[in-house]
């Protein structure tokens, strides 16, 4: 007799669309996720908004990789495309490619994306009351989430849902089980959502500024079961913040996003301890230190990132950047590899570029007193692939932090 198909509605479709969208080979088996030259943007009546412009970057598997940068530099958009969650119209993909464990995202019409969304990539937004349905009890919409992907059956749901309740440390599950949204903290609600996202055990999660809703404490708890959690199950995390003290703990590596473009990327110690890009030594300038006189002002980056509508086609950071020469207001600033995790777009890494200093405290110093000299000198832009050997013969970019 013939053996009797046990895959449910939900199965089916997902082998039916992995047979068509999931033959995408990843240029390094350690990754997880490949995105390249990502352009993304919002058609509105005002005009094209190029809020995504030629982003790349990958995560490895169970990494955790953040994404910082200030409000409006295309975070939520990159992370959302991800998941194809932006409303297409009026959002658009332009151009690039996203590859997450073989699926060609890109590609993916919407019916084949619910397949996989919560099973392959599952998302953790900031305001978890917007997410939760007030009506139905904490049990019962986790036990919808693992059934609707075929991790549970009616017979085993509430085991299953205990289960992943105690993975995010739920006090008393049993109990919470029953009760509705209302009757939890900020802090319980943002460990639901979280048991949610990761109910159909996703490869990678995305947590868009997770804790912003919440006081220091809860945060801590929240950011430190996120780590736990990535050891325990090996979930690759994407987390988002504009907060770069948030990452600190959390990341192995970041990504500095400034205008749609990721301009730095490196291991977090890169960043932290050598960072190259001024908009980067910016962010770690304006935040809190634990040595910061009550006196002292914290720094903040002046001015204000540029319209999306028309962003230049020279350097986006040049209007509020101190060491700004005459090249940046000119061309794009090329990407500069300084290490095999390290990367950096900013002319200053040209070998022609004037060698500076990252002033440590309020404010930023042109080791040379004379700007003009530095836009004679660095006026020629042909820098590409250079290493960091040759830079530093050259006498590059001191960041002062070593
Ligand atoms: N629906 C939309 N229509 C038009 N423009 C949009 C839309 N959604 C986002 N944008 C624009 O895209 C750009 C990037 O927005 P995004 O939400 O990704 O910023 P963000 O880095 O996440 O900022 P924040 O830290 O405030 O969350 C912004 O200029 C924003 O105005
Ligand atoms: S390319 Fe020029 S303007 Fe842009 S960050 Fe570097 S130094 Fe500043
Ligand atoms: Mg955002």
């Amino acid at each position: 007799m013939a053996e009797r198909n046990i895959m449910t509605k939900h199965e089916r479709k997902y082998d039916l669309y992995r047979k068509q969208y999931c033959s995408r080979k990843l240029k390094d088996s350690e990754n997880i996720l490949e995105v390249e030259d990502l352009r993304v943007s919002f058609d509105t009546y005002a005009g094209e908004v190029k809020a995504v412009r030629g982003v790349t970057f990958h995560v490895k598997k169970s990494e955790i990789l953040a994404i910082v940068g200030e409000s409006g530099c295309g975070k939520t958009v990159t992370s959302q495309t991800l998941m194809k969650l932006n409303p297409m119209p009026p959002a658009r993909i332009i151009s690039g490619d996203i590859i997450i464990d073989g699926w060609d995202i890109v590609k993916m019409p919407e019916p084949a994306m619910q397949t996989i969304r919560g099973n392959l990539i599952s998302m953790v937004f900031q305001d978890p009351m917007t997410y939760l349905n007030p009506t139905k009890t904490v049990g019962k919409q986790i036990g919808e989430a693992l059934m609707v992907h075929g991790k549970a059956t009616r017979k085993n749901v509430y085991e299953k849902v205990i289960d992943i309740l105690n993975l995010v440390k739920m006090p008393e599950p049993e109990r919470r089980y029953r009760q509705f949204p209302h009757e939890f903290s900020g802090g319980m609600r943002q460990r639901v959502i979280i048991a949610i996202a990761l109910a159909c055990s996703p490869k990678i999660l995305i947590a868009d500024e997770p804790t912003t809703a919440l006081d220091v404490t809860i945060q801590a708890q929240i950011l430190s079961l996120i780590k736990e959690l990535r050891e325990k199950t090996g979930t690759a995390c994407i987390l988002i913040t504009h907060d770069l003290g948030v990452v600190a703990n959390m990341a192995d590596r970041v990504a500095v996003m400034y205008a749609g473009k990721i301009i730095e990327t490196g291991t977090s110690d890169e960043i932290f301890y050598n960072p190259k890009h001024p908009y980067t030594w910016g962010l770690l300038e304006s935040r809190p230190r634990p040595d910061h006189k009550k006196t002292e002002r914290l720094m903040s980056i002046e001015g204000t990132p540029p319209d999306l509508f028309a962003p230049p086609q020279y350097c986006a950071f040049a209007d509020r950047c101190e060491y700004a020469m005459k090249i940046c207001r000119e061309r794009e600033p090329v990407n500069t590899a300084l290490s095999p995790t390290h990367q950096c777009s900013c002319w200053l890494l040209h070998p022609d570029a004037p060698g500076v200093e990252r002033r440590s405290g309020s404010s930023f110093a042109l080791k040379t007193s004379d700007a003009g000299s530095v836009t004679k000198q660095a006026s020629k832009p042909e820098a590409s692939g250079t290493s960091q050997e040759e830079r530093r013969g050259a006498g590059g970019v001191n960041s002062g932090k070593k």
